[in-house]
């Protein structure tokens, strides 16, 4: 049976189901649609002169994204984005006040199928950001690709986010006066075939890039999860060796896209659809791991970060899981 979402429901419930759709229509189709318009406005109408600022514009910017990006702290400020926080709803915690004089590396687990609590929390003010970590600025990274797609990359530069590339995360943590955050999240887009409700597999054991650009640049690492990000949707059985995985694995290698099979709710029915369940989000951020610079860290060293972060994260778990987790799910490192 269609269960169908009442028909009378209160404006700020409706807000907040817009601002989810936009959300994940934009994460979806957005770059897609963002070259489509190009290539039609381009060859397939009268109109292409019109571009020709864009394409002069686009050019010069060109290395915008890794130089820090563009962020518009007016519209990570829209009142559009607190809608979207309040309809999982999501919230931000801190365990330890950090120094704003620093730079930081925060590494986000889980990934999740959309990145749906680090985007909230770290490219808007949805779960209030700016009140919770003052003079920080959040710099969330996302694959490089989606930074060269016209139009779009102008959006997605407004919430902060930059190219994951080595370039991209040194400009941002070399700043001198300290103040910002980039954060990763390790597990990357191959994590999010691993997001469905139950047990939070999360991808670290084979994750060095981030703990080598800590010693590096002597930036210390904070260690972040967010409790319930990979509950918000279904995804169809994908277990290692099945052909849906199979064939994931292959997108992922050639064209560097996941594509988990996800569903959840729609937008005026309950039972099917792309919209997320209405589920808390609970993100904690976790105490700085101090590093010190090391400009040749050894294997070793390396590898010896890497466990204590692991063991940092694995505290950070236990120690609210009983607050945030319902049932009997558990964190699995791969
Ligand atoms: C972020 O949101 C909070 C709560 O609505 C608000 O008090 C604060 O001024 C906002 N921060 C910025 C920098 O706009």
């Amino acid at each position: 049976m269609l269960e169908f979402a009442p028909f009378r429901i209160p404006m700020d419930r409706r807000m907040q189901t817009f601002a989810v759709s936009h959300f994940v229509f934009c994460f979806l189709f957005l770059g897609p649609l963002s070259v489509i318009f190009f290539i039609y406005v381009m060859f397939f109408t009268s109109y292409w002169y019109l571009l020709i600022p864009y394409i002069i514009f686009y050019v010069l910017d060109w290395d915008t994204p890794e130089k820090g990006g563009r962020r518009s702290p007016w519209m990570r400020n829209w009142k559009f984005w607190k809608h979207m926080s309040n309809y999982f709803p999501t919230s931000l915690y801190k365990t330890v006040d950090l120094d704003p004089c620093k730079n930081y590396i925060f590494g986000i687990h889980p990934h999740g199928v959309l990145c749906m609590g680090s985007f909230t929390h770290f490219c808007t003010n949805g779960s209030e950001f700016e009140s919770i970590f003052p003079g920080f600025n959040s710099h969330l990274t996302m694959l490089p690709f989606w930074f060269r797609l016209p139009f779009h990359r102008d959006y997605l530069m407004t919430g902060g986010l930059v190219p994951s590339t080595k370039r991209s995360i040194l400009h941002i943590l070399s700043r001198p006066d300290g103040g910002n955050i980039c954060c990763i999240i390790p597990g990357g887009a191959p994590e999010s075939l691993n997001a469905r409700p139950g047990d939070c597999v999360i991808m670290l054991k084979n994750r060095f890039g981030f703990i080598k650009v800590a010693l590096t640049e002597g930036v210390d690492l904070v260690p972040v999860f967010s409790f319930g990000d990979h509950e918000l949707w279904e995804q169809e059985p994908n277990p290692p060796g099945s052909w849906l995985r199979k064939f994931q694995d292959f997108s992922q290698k050639w064209c560097t896209f996941a594509l988990p099979m996800f569903h959840a709710r729609g937008i005026f029915q309950y039972n099917y659809g792309l919209m997320p369940y209405r589920k808390p989000i609970h993100t904690v951020v976790g105490e700085p791991i101090e590093v010190e610079k090391n400009a040749n860290p050894t294997k070793e060293e390396i590898q010896a970060l890497h466990d204590k972060y692991v063991t940092k994260l694995q505290e950070l778990y236990d120690k609210h899981k009983s607050k945030y987790v319902k049932g009997e799910s558990k964190l699995v490192i791969e």
